[in-house]
């Protein structure tokens, strides 16, 4: 036991203080004028990281479902400083909305710095009982769409010297109970986004990708589904936003937020018989 904690501790160290001597500086100024894509942005982290884009002083084209919802942020993102905000309704499950996005935004922007993607569809926090078809729809949604628009700005990208931004989860990482469909759709994305950074970076690219591990976030979506079933503390989105558009800029490959989400992660292949132990009991479950 004595051993195991000392282990734990030292790694922990390690690896905290590995993140501080690592982390390349972040300077707000590269992101005046910068042209920026943000999808899910109508509601939750995307729509902050609108915010802070707006804040920025960047020019921003945002997208999701709710036209209604989409004109009112970018109203906001107006009135904190964006050099331009538009938006564009769309349907992520659709084959031909995705790449219809990155062309309204190729249009209005001249071109794009970086491509953020951050849309989800709903999707039940419960035990899998068979249903396939929503797991079809929902990759459509979280994937497919994900790969039809990184395609279709990438030759953008490369011309700017751009940034594909992928707002991934903990449970890409890590398996969880009741919210198999989603947690497939985020592996999918790890495992295909980190394959194209392999490729990239063996084409010598232009182009970074930096793929976002998130823990549990305060948006209204997430705490519906977890609340009173989980003792996991969250965190806040605009918190949460502001870190992801800073690995962004900064061009690094991958982001850990809250911090402790590496641990967990690590954990899970150091230690996978307590790892599962602690996940399993880390809800509330009477069958
Ligand atoms: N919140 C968390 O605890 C947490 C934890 C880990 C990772 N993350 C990741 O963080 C990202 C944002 O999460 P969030 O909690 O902010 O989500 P959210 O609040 O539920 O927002 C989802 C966004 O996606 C849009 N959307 C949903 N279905 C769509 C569709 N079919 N086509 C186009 N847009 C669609 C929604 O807008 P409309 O309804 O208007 O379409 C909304 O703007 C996701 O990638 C999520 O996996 C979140
Ligand atoms: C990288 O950008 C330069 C322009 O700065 C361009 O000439 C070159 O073709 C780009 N690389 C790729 C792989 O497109």
């Amino acid at each position: 036991m004595g051993f195991f904690t000392k282990i734990l501790l030292t790694s922990v160290c390690v690896a905290v203080l590995a993140f501080w001597w690592t982390k390349p500086s972040f300077h707000a100024e590269s992101l005046r004028g910068a042209r920026v894509l943000v999808t899910g942005a109508s509601t939750g982290i995307g729509e902050q990281m609108a915010y802070h884009y707006a804040r920025f002083g960047a020019q921003v084209v945002i997208t999701a479902r709710r036209e209604k919802v989409l004109q009112q942020v970018t109203e906001k993102c107006m009135s904190l400083g964006a050099q331009k905000a538009l938006y564009i309704a769309a349907d992520m499950a659709s084959e031909s909305d995705p790449e219809k996005v990155v062309d309204f935004a190729l249009e209005k922007l001249g071109g794009l710095d970086y491509l953020v993607l951050n849309h989800i569809g709903p999707s039940p926090f419960s035990m899998w009982e068979g249903d396939v078809e929503h797991i079809q729809w929902l990759m459509k949604v979280n994937f497919f769409s994900y790969i039809r628009m990184a395609w279709k700005a990438l030759a953008s990208l490369e011309q700017s010297k751009g940034s594909m931004v992928i707002v991934s989860s903990l449970l890409g990482k890590m398996q969880s109970p009741f919210v198999a469909p989603y947690s497939s759709t985020k592996f999918a994305l790890n495992g295909f986004f980190g394959s194209l950074q392999h490729e990239l970076a063996m084409k010598r690219s232009n182009v970074s990708i930096s793929i976002c591990t998130l823990g549990l976030i305060d948006t209204e979506s997430a705490m519906e589904k977890v609340s009173g079933v989980t003792s996991m503390p969250f965190y806040p989105a605009t918190d949460a936003a502001l870190n992801i558009i800073m690995t962004g800029a900064t061009r690094q490959s991958e982001l850990f937020y809250p911090w402790f989400t590496y641990i967990v992660a690590a954990t899970k292949h150091w230690f996978p018989s307590i790892s599962d132990y602690f996940i399993r009991n880390s809800y509330t479950y009477n069958p």
